[in-house]
C-alpha cells in the first residue's frame, strides 16, 4: 500500500472503532465539594474568571482556593461544604477535583488555539455548562470527533498535527 492508503485505512478503522464505542458519555465523578456551575454563573461569574487559560494557553486550568475564598470567607461560611473548602485553603492545598475531560499524553491540544483562533465556544466541546449543577462528560473528544471538526473547518487531519512527539 502507498503511504496515503495506509493513512486512509487508519482513518477508516478509527471511524469504525468510534462508531462502535460511540457511548462516550460518562457518569459524573464524585467530587470533593458539591460545586455547581449553574449556581456560580447565575451569581455573575464567567468561564474565564475561573478558567483563565494562562500562557501558553494549552490548559484551561482550575481556580485557586483564593478565588473561591474571595466570596466564601463570608458567603455560606457555616455550611459544611464551605468549611471543607476553607480547610483546603488554610492548609494551602489545591482541591483534588476529579477530571471530567481528558486526552492521553500523546495528543497535543491547546485551549487557546481552539477558543481564540478557531473561535470554538466552550459549549461545542463541553455542552451547556452554565445550566449544569454537576459536570459529567457529555461531549465527544475522541479522535473521530476532533478529526470531524478539523475536516469541516479546513484544519489539518495529518497524524502529526495532533500526535506531534513534542
Ligand atoms: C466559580 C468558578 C468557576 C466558573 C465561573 C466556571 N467554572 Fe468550570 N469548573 C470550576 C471548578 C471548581 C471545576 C471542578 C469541579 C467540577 O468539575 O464541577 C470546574 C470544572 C469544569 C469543567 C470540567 C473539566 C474537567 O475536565 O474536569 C469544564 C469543562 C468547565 N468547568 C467549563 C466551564 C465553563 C464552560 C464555564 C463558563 C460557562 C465555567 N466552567 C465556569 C470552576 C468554575
Ligand atoms: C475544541 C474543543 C474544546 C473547546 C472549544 C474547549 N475545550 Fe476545554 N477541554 C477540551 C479537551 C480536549 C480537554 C482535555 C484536555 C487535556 O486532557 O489536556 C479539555 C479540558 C478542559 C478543562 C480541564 C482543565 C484543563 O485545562 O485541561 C477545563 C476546565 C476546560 N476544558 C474548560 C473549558 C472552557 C472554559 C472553554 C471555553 C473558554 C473550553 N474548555 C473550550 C476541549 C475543548
Ligand atoms: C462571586 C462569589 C463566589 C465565588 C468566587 C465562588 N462562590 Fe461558591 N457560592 C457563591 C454563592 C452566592 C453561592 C450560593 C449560596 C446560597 O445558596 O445562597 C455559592 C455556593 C457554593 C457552594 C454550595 C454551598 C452549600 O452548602 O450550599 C459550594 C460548595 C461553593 N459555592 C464552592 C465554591 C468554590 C469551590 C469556589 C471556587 C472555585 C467558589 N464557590 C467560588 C458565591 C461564590
Ligand atoms: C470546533 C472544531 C474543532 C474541534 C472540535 C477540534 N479542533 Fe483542533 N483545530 C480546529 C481549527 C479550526 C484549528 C486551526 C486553528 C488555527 O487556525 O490556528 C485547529 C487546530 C488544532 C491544532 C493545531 C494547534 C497549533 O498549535 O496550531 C491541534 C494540535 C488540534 N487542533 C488538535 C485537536 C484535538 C486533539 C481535538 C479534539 C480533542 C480538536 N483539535 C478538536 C478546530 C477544531
Ligand atoms: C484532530 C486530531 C487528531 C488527528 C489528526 C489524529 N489523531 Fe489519533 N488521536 C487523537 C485523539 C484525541 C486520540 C485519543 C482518543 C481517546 O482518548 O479516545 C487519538 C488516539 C490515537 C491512537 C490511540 C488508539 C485509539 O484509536 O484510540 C492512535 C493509534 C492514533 N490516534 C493514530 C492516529 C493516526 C494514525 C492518525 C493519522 C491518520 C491520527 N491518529 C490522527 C487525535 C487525533
Amino acid at each position: 500500500m502507498t503511504k496515503m492508503n495506509v493513512i486512509a485505512a487508519l482513518i477508516a478503522t478509527a471511524g469504525v472503532v468510534a462508531a462502535q464505542t460511540s457511548n462516550y458519555k460518562a457518569p459524573a465523578p464524585v467530587q470533593p465539594l458539591p460545586f455547581s456551575h449553574k449556581q456560580h454563573i447565575s451569581n455573575g461569574l464567567d468561564c474565564k474568571d475561573c478558567h483563565a487559560m494562562p500562557d501558553p494557553g494549552e490548559h484551561a486550568t482550575f481556580p485557586a482556593t483564593t478565588k473561591c475564598m474571595a466570596c466564601h470567607v463570608a458567603v455560606k461560611k457555616d455550611s459544611p461544604a464551605i468549611q471543607k473548602l476553607a480547610d483546603f485553603h488554610k492548609r494551602g492545598e489545591e482541591i483534588p477535583w476529579k477530571r471530567v475531560y481528558r486526552v492521553p499524553d500523546y495528543v497535543s491540544f491547546s485551549h487557546r488555539v481552539h477558543v481564540i483562533n478557531a473561535k470554538a465556544t466552550c459549549e461545542t466541546c463541553h455542552g451547556p455548562v452554565r445550566e449544569r449543577d454537576v459536570m459529567q462528560k457529555e461531549k465527544d473528544i475522541s479522535m473521530a470527533a476532533c478529526s470531524d471538526c478539523h475536516k469541516t473547518a479546513g484544519a489539518s487531519t495529518e497524524c502529526n498535527f495532533c500526535h506531534d512527539p513534542r
